[in-house]
């Protein structure tokens, strides 16, 4: 009832842990892998980067704020990690982040004998001083670059992951598909964002600024994806603020053929995957839907 595919990968369940949500030691991945449809690792860069000083993390009710700012240990090591939660069988994607489309390459032909697929993170909204993650996904023609590019380095599927923090992210989502990306996923955390300390009189992050996601994110998630749906004829993950069984459904009738889950992990824990599959299937249930092909894309109709 609730198998799909993504670029010719088959998820026993739509729900894919979103990149960089308790993805940073494969141990970490494993124990989420159980219920999860698949699983995307934490983005990783060639070489070893420290990120961002805490608090790195902001947790409310109705959204997080974060500004990690890329630490990982680097391609190398990183592949150790994702060797142990390959041993679940699960899907893994692997996540990488690249300045230009040599680096991307690299990163793509070291991690690509690892993974089921690779993800081009040209999204990411942290470093503010060097021309990574969303300051190459706001052009259309540097994203084409390095998609093709890694296209010509590896054999396995290539999806991009999109920024939000756009005038038009259709035009983004075409440039991918027409350079050859297999799937898209949309979206990245929103904005910057700010939180300030009142009693301190500053800003809660050590960056001050970080990318928001949750619950408040979901209406611009679902209008992103329902507008990359009209566009191209790629799969795409939609991902932003799905918390519950019926925030993926709308997701599914916006027009993802798979659905990111990430700070939901934080909201209810790592067992949500099995939350929100069960929370789907009773509403299918309800709704006499057998399977959530039947779903996608409906809102369209
Ligand atoms: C980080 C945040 C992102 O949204 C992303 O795509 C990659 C990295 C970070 O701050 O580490």
């Amino acid at each position: 009832m609730l198998s799909t595919s993504i670029a010719n990968i088959e998820l026993g369940n739509p729900l894919i842990l979103a990149s960089g949500i308790l993805d940073t030691t494969g141990n970490m991945m494993r124990k989420i892998a159980g219920y999860a449809g698949a699983i995307t690792t934490k983005s990783v860069s060639l070489n070893p980067r420290d990120g961002h000083k805490n608090p790195t993390v902001i947790e409310t009710n109705d959204y997080m704020l974060n500004a990690i700012g890329l630490s990982n240990p680097g391609i190398d090591e990183f592949i150790d990690e994702i060797k142990i939660v390959k041993k679940t069988k699960k899907p893994v994607i692997g996540s990488i982040i690249g300045c230009n489309e040599e680096e991307f390459a690299k990163l793509a032909r070291k991690i690509g004998n690892y993974v089921d697929a690779v993800e081009i993170n040209v999204s990411c909204p942290n470093i503010i001083n060097e021309k990574i993650g969303q300051e190459i996904g706001k052009d259309p023609e540097l994203v084409a670059k390095i998609v093709k590019k890694v296209k010509d380095s590896v054999h396995i599927p290539i999806i991009v992951k999109l920024t939000p923090n756009v005038d038009d992210i259709v035009i983004i989502a075409k440039a991918a598909e027409s350079a050859g990306a297999d799937a898209i996923t949309a979206i990245n955390s929103l904005g910057p964002g700010m939180a300030i300390n009142i009693e301190a009189r500053k800003p809660v992050l050590s960056n001050k600024f970080g990318g928001m996601s949750g619950p408040a994110i979901k209406p611009v998630a679902i209008a992103d994806v329902y507008k990359i749906y009209e566009a191209v004829k790629i799969p795409i993950i939609g991902t932003g603020g799905i918390v519950h069984g019926k925030d993926a459904i709308e997701m599914l009738m916006a027009g993802a053929s798979a659905v990111g889950i990430g700070s939901a992990v934080y909201y209810r824990g790592n067992d949500v995957f099995k939350k929100i599959t069960n929370e789907m299937l009773a509403w299918m249930k309800k709704n006499k839907i057998k399977s959530i092909k039947e779903l996608i894309g409906v809102a369209h109709n």
